[in-house]
């Protein structure tokens, strides 16, 4: 079945960092964490009914995890259950699966065209600490992804990594000067078939030494960067074949000049990946002061789905043997054939909204009750009246990807999140 990831707002992209993407807002950390933190908390009663129970430990690069460091009822956290249980899932090891098999075919195209030079990296830990994520790659301090509303806040100063970027100052210190990074990012955000609140990213870097531009008689910048799209128009051609392709300017914190590469598939403009040429001052301050280097940053659902013509993010977390046994390991680009679609049920929620109401706030409590079962959440009706309230209906889809469900399930279901979006996000129901 062909899709379509099109970005339909800059918003919807997956690159974050996306000058497009900027709003004008920023939350506080504690006004918007009381909210979805106090949510997760009285959310858990509820959702046994639907969920497996979550481990209380995990196991990352040889380092345990407890849930009560990484979840805890504290204003300044807003990481939920169901994001813990996502932790250690590495679904980009995994070499039978779609995301790991996109991993590897990647790995390939470096090994073959660089004979093993890119070291790679596959199991950092995903808690990092903020300076890691944003100051080291100089997201500037007003950056919308650095609010509550964006990403999952452990404490203040640590969070769960929304992107492999926040590795690239360390492994540089650490000398390195060819790699590549793999992990699972977090991000809170709407809901639909594209986003899911964890997916996977390959970050890559190179950098250079003065002799490598000096002899080609072209100044370090445009060396790099000629040298960035070479390589990038050659890995979209290893992975997807002869299509067309288009580079866009583009704005990153962390790279100066950027661009975007997009390829045509099935006449549409797809994102494939953000780039550039890597500010200096990261490479000052991991003591590279005389080199130039570029960096790439790419979202491994994003290509896997239409690689593999996945139609839902949701597809790639099912441990259901008739979505597992369709992939092997080696095996890129096996068209995914769907069981039997099950029917979707809608729901319409209707409130006054207050000043601090967010839409990811709202799905993360709609995630809380519902977890996969839900598919997408719409606004569809929106207006301010005289008195200047503002009401939002939104549109709940329910759906599962395994099986039918019953109505009983689904009205208790939409009785859950209406009770909890009316207690936690005080909101007023219509
Ligand atoms: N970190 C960016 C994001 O998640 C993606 C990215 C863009 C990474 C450009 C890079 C880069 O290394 O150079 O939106």
């Amino acid at each position: 079945m062909a899709i379509s990831l099109a970005h339909s707002t800059f918003c919807k992209s997956s690159l974050l960092f996306h000058r497009a993407c900027v709003r004008s807002y920023i939350l506080t950390p504690l006004a918007s964490a009381s909210t979805s933190s106090s949510a997760h908390s009285a959310i858990k009663p509820q959702h046994q009914k639907w969920r497996q129970p979550v481990a209380s430990v995990v196991e990352i690069g040889g380092v345990k995890i407890v849930k009560d460091d990484v979840v805890r009822d504290d204003p300044t956290n807003n990481v939920p259950d169901t994001i813990f249980s996502k932790l250690g899932m590495q679904l980009h090891r995994r070499n039978h699966h779609p995301i790991g098999i996109l991993k590897n075919a990647i790995y390939n195209y470096f090994d073959i065209n660089y004979s093993g030079k890119f070291e790679k990296f596959d199991d950092l830990c995903p808690i990092v600490s903020a300076k890691q994520n944003f100051d080291d790659v100089l997201v500037p301090d007003d950056h919308v992804s650095r609010s509550y509303n964006d990403t999952y806040y452990i404490d203040p100063e640590t969070v769960l990594r929304c992107h492999t970027s926040a590795h690239q100052a360390d492994i540089l210190t650490e000398g390195n000067t060819h790699f590549l990074v793999t992990g699972d990012v977090y991000r809170r955000d709407s809901i639909d078939s594209t986003h899911y609140p964890v997916f996977h990213q390959m970050e890559g870097v190179r950098v250079f030494s003065p002799h490598e531009w000096e002899a080609s008689g072209m100044d370090a910048t445009s060396y790099a960067a000629a040298d960035l799209k070479k390589c990038l128009e050659g890995l979209a051609k290893h992975l997807f074949g002869a299509v067309e392709m288009r580079w866009v300017d583009s704005y990153f914190p962390f790279t100066n000049p950027s661009f975007e590469l997009e390829i045509n598939f099935q006449e549409k403009w797809l994102e494939v990946l953000g780039c550039g040429v890597m500010e200096q001052e990261i490479l000052k301050r991991s003591g590279k002061i005389n080199n130039v280097a570029w960096a790439f940053g790419l979202g491994l659902e994003r290509l896997a789905m239409v690689l593999f013509e996945i139609p839902d993010i949701r597809l790639f977390w099912l441990t259901d043997e008739r979505f597992t046994s369709q992939f092997s390991e080696g095996q890129l680009g096996v068209k995914f054939k769907p069981f039997s679609k099950f029917p979707p049920c809608y729901k319409d929620l209707s409130f006054w909204i207050n000043d601090s109401f967010t839409e990811n706030n709202l799905c993360e409590v709609v995630r809380g009750v519902a977890g996969d079962l839900v598919e997408e959440v719409k606004l569809i009706d929106n207006f301010t009246n005289k008195k200047g309230m503002t009401s939002h209906c939104y549109r709940i889809a329910y759906r599962s990807m395994e099986r039918s469900l019953t109505d009983e399930e689904i009205n208790q279901l939409q009785w859950n999140v209406r009770e909890l979006v009316q207690s936690k996000l005080a909101v007023v129901l219509r």
